[in-house]
């Protein structure tokens, strides 16, 4: 299960598997732990006070070629919540905007493309990503990071669906009609498209493991718009090759998978080959541990609405996650989803305490 591996002489990149005493990559393996870990999908960001300084105006997407400011805003949650892991400062758009496919984020809105995908003609304007050349302020990013963070720095790219949807629907879409239109009515340029995307997402997480990332996180956000069927045909098999090759090529990496509204997905997502399965806030962690079968670990899942309120109610909310969590090793404490903006950053500082404090999954003497 190690991923240590001998390190040059003079090498500056961290030695591999310096962080496999860390509480996050031990409950990613199901192992025990000294305390339940926790971070949050989109602990950077409009939330935090220091974020919104630092940021500045303009597009997102000019912050997250800045390795300085990304390496600033990565810390920033670690620093103020104390959470056993660090997402990646950047976006699931960033490898297809840098191949220049014509992607921005809008604010309030999400990712926006002036020219959707539309045809087999637009599969031109998919060359494969050369991440030294096409991503090089992530790997000076991640390899800063790596170096410098006390923590697990979590590596992530977006699911080839969830990326899709993007490139088809031309920007965030309620019902992902064009997706299933085309998928549907020409599987097979579907099928090259997804190949094309699942490259895209390899390269990219192959570069930020390189560069020291511990673990890595698979954002399909939007996959539970799926029925099982569909999500078996379309998607599927092109997650599983996904956490293939990065055993293959990185083996013993944690990997984690995540999507919105997959309750029914469970049991598929789980034979995709990932370390933790990522649930959201609908479905209880005892059912969803039913539901993905023994042997994997799973993360989440206190619905981020619960945590706009008062103490109270996330204290008591958080709770029950961790009753729902077990005792049995494997629970990583996240979110159900992202951080929602307006959340009041002082109510997960004490999510994070409570969390350290309270749970059980995998802590202590005996299995
Ligand atoms: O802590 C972190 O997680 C920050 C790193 C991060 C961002 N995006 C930065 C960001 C990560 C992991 C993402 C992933 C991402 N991007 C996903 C998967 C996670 C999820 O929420 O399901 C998706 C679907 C996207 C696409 C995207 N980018 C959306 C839907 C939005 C929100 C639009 C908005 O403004 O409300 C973005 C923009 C974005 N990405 C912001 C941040 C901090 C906010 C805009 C900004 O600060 O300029």
């Amino acid at each position: 299960m190690s991923t240590a591996a001998p390190a040059s002489p003079g090498q500056s990149a961290p030695v591999p598997g310096r962080f496999d005493d860390a509480p996050f990559i031990q409950a990613c393996r199901s192992q025990r732990v000294a305390h339940v870990p926790v971070w949050f999908m989109r602990q950077a960001g409009r939330s935090l006070p220091e974020y919104r300084a630092a940021r500045g105006p303009g597009s997102i997407l000019d912050a997250i070629a800045q390795p300085e400011l990304v390496a600033e805003l990565t810390r920033q949650p670690v620093d103020r919540y104390g959470t056993d892991a660090a997402i990646f400062f950047s976006d699931i758009v960033v490898p297809a905007a840098a191949i220049g496919f014509g992607v921005d984020v809008a604010p309030g809105t999400g990712p926006v493309v002036s020219e959707p995908f539309r045809s087999a003609a637009d599969l031109q304007r998919l060359r494969p990503l050369e991440p030294t050349l096409d991503t090089p302020y992530v790997i000076e990013a991640v390899q800063h990071l790596a170096g410098s963070l006390d923590v697990p720095l979590i590596g992530f790219a977006g699911g080839p669906f969830t990326v899709a949807s993007y490139l088809i629907e031309g920007g965030p879409s309620k019902n992902f009609t064009r997706v299933k239109a085309l998928m549907h009515a020409d599987p097979n340029l579907w099928h090259e498209l997804v190949e094309r995307l699942t490259d895209m997402a390899l390269a990219s997480l192959r570069s930020q493991l390189d560069a020291g990332a511990s673990a890595i996180q698979l954002f399909d956000s939007w996959a539970g718009i799926l029925t099982p069927r569909h999500y078996e045909e379309f998607v599927l098999p092109s997650t599983s090759r996904i956490f293939a090759e990065i055993e293959s090529s990185h083996p013993g990496t944690p990997t984690i998978i995540f999507g919105v509204g997959t309750g029914e997905l469970l049991p598929l997502m789980a034979t995709a080959g990932t370390s933790v399965v990522g649930i959201d806030w609908r479905v209880p962690l005892d059912q969803a541990r039913t539901r993905i079968g023994a042997g994997q670990a799973v993360q989440g899942n206190l619905d981020p609405a619960l945590c706009l309120g008062t103490w109270d109610v996330a204290a008591a909310e958080t709770r029950e996650v961790l009753e729902r969590a077990g005792n049995a090793p494997g629970h990583i404490f996240n979110l159900g989803h992202g951080v929602l903006p307006e959340t009041d950053p002082g109510i997960l500082e004490q999510v994070v305490a409570l969390v350290h404090a309270e749970g059980r999954a995998g802590v202590g003497a005996s299995a």
